[in-house]
């Protein structure tokens, strides 16, 4: 305050002066005077911080995400950027098309990836294939349903939760008769609940949605990569991920994929989408996927975040997917048994139903959860985090995704909290 007072009160005493010597000035020397006038002009200074060079710690990213970057993923995104309209940028997109069409396994022509996060494409999904008034299903055993419940009641959809207790799951005959009981146009499950630690079975949930004739979107944002999925086989007909998770891309993009089925009902729909950056109609042209001649400018994409997920996408096709979901089931009974061996509780007691890439503990008797996360933090520079939403206080969450997903990072991870665990107090309670 004191600072914008007086830089104030500079350009004051800067103008007053300015204008009294204007009157001796003027005629001989307008440059001078031009030079001095644009003190007067700014009252607002630069901050100080922007005075600094930028500081970003160096950290151990072993939350839900987003998990460190491997520097070629960070070079390709460092790269000078081109025009998001010239031809190599079209190649590139192609190729991202491919990538995500390979990890989704699915044909699907209608493949392309969000300019914005995870939440851009649940946005995108509800946005084009559900119209206000219509009914819709959402199975909620965690945060994300919620999310998507809310995105459609937003948009005026009649939202029909079904709700389970975070890390609960549904059968898939509880889900056909409320399918069956509501009729909705969509029936929306998160296969990686990153929120509980849980892996939802998808098998038979997309015959379901399809002898009901209603649309089955799956969000896989927390387990692409991790846990096996097939869009195609799956019978899914929405599909979409992030790019900050077993991608390993920084945040800010994010693949999704509308098989004929969704294509159907969201180019015949009624109304126009709520959003005009999300609608299909502009994005399917500008990722090439109709069958116009020319794509046109309907929003500038991020270049540099396409870059660097073409090279995530890249690393996966290299890799295999097989060999990807494999890597993580190992990683994560690894740290399964240093967990049980340190006496910690795992939150979903199934370990079948457990996703790979974010493990959750039950938090140990007697501790604050918050004191163990700020202590791992701070004397070993790793994140890990707390509960979100309805499983906040519930649980701890370790994500070791992709580049992170090795057996010296559980280590690590596993020797953090064993220091936490003993220098933390534990209360009498
Ligand atoms: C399962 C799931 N869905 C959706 C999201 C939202 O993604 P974003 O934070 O990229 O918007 C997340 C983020 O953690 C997630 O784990």
């Amino acid at each position: 305050m004191m600072q914008r007072a007086l830089f104030r009160r500079i350009a004051q005493v800067a103008q007053q002066t300015a204008a009294l010597d204007g009157s001796v000035v003027a005629r001989s020397a307008p440059l001078v005077q031009r030079q001095e006038r644009p003190m007067s002009s700014v009252t607002i200074p630069p901050p100080a911080c922007m005075l600094r060079p930028l500081e970003a710690p160096l950290r151990y990213l072993f939350g839900p995400g987003p998990s460190n970057v491997p520097p070629r993923i960070l070079a390709a995104g460092g790269r000078p950027i081109i025009g998001h309209l010239h031809p190599e940028m079209y190649e590139i997109m192609n190729d991202i098309k491919k990538g995500i069409q390979y990890a989704f396994q699915t044909e699907n022509n209608m493949t392309i990836a969000m300019s914005g996060s995870g939440h851009a494409a649940m946005e995108c999904a509800v946005f084009n294939t559900v119209e206000p008034g219509e009914n819709v299903v959402i199975a909620i055993n965690g945060i994300w349903g919620e999310r998507v419940a809310e995105i459609a009641e937003r948009m005026g959809a009649n939202v029909h939760r079904m709700v389970k207790s975070p890390g609960g799951y549904f059968s898939n005959k509880e889900i056909e008769q409320v399918i069956e009981k509501h009729k909705p146009v969509l029936f929306f499950l998160t296969h990686g609940e990153s929120s509980a630690g849980l892996c939802h079975p998808v098998d038979g949930i997309g015959d379901i949605c399809r002898k009901h004739d209603c649309l089955f979107l799956v969000d896989t944002v927390a387990s692409l990569g991790a846990a096996p999925i097939f869009m195609d086989q799956q019978n899914i007909d929405i599909l979409y991920t992030g790019s900050q998770k077993a991608l390993n891309a920084p945040p800010g993009t994010a693949p999704i994929s509308f098989n004929e089925r969704a294509c159907q009902k969201m180019f015949n729909r009624k109304t126009k989408p709520v959003s005009y950056l999300f609608d299909m109609t502009h994005l399917s042209n500008y990722w090439g996927c109709d069958e116009k001649p020319a794509r046109v400018y309907h929003h500038t994409g991020p270049v540099s975040g396409f870059f660097a997920l073409r090279e995530s996408l890249a690393i996966l096709a290299e890799r295999g997917l097989e060999a990807s979901w494999k890597k993580h089931k190992e990683v994560a009974a690894y740290l399964y048994r240093g967990l049980e061996d340190l006496g910690l509780k795992l939150f979903i007691p199934d370990r079948d139903l457990r996703l790979p890439s974010v493990t959750t503990i039950a938090i140990p008797e007697g501790y604050d959860w918050r004191e163990l996360l700020m202590y791992i933090m701070k004397n070993h520079q790793i994140e890990m985090t707390g509960g979100l939403g309805p499983s906040i206080g519930m649980v701890m969450r370790i994500g070791l995704m992709g580049y992170n997903c090795e057996k010296h990072n559980a280590d690590m991870a596993l020797h953090a909290l064993a220091d936490a665990l003993k220098n933390c107090k534990k209360s009498k309670a």
